[in-house]
């Protein structure tokens, strides 16, 4: 009996050690001593900065610089949303920030489809990003 509690708990710190090894992208790894250095005031400045030039190139930018542009603004909050996850202990807010995320990761591939990229799928994912703006801000933002 104590044997098997014992494994439980070996097995279940084993596991969160491991998550918080695993993060995304390209196979990296965050060290386990991985640390949000910014503040969430000044996160949130530079998402309200991208989620703007985001919205400014769906709406008027042309030529192939959109594409890159959009792309590149996407993965900015992408990353953005990525780290802001480890500001919220909730559950609802971490899943909001990885929501974000992976909205705009969809966004940025989408985008780098060039002239074959869907423009409504488009204007939809980014309609979608600021409904979880939204739902965070209602809930969190004082
Ligand atoms: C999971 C939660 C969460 C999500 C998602 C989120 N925010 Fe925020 N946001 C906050 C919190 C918390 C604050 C209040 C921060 C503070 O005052 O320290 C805030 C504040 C802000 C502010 C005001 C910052 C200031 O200067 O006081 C802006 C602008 C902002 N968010 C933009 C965005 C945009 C744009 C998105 C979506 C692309 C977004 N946020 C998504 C939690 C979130």
């Amino acid at each position: 009996m104590v044997r098997r509690m014992a494994m439980t708990t070996c097995l279940v710190v084993a596991c969160i050690w491991c998550s918080t090894l695993v993060a995304r992208g390209d196979g990296k790894t965050a060290s386990a001593d991985f640390k949000p250095v910014a503040s969430v005031g000044a996160l949130m400045h530079g998402q309200g900065a991208h989620f703007s030039a985001l919205k400014e190139l769906i709406l008027y930018g042309e030529g192939p610089d959109r594409a890159l542009g959009m792309a590149a603004e996407a993965e900015v909050l992408a990353e953005l949303a990525n780290v802001n996850t480890l500001h919220g202990e909730k559950e609802d807010y971490r899943a909001w920030t990885k929501e974000l995320r992976d909205l705009a990761l969809q966004l940025a591939g989408e985008a780098k489809k060039g002239d074959k990229a869907d423009n409504d799928g488009i204007r939809e994912l980014f309609k979608k990003m600021s409904a979880r703006c939204s739902a965070c801000h209602d809930r969190y933002q004082k």
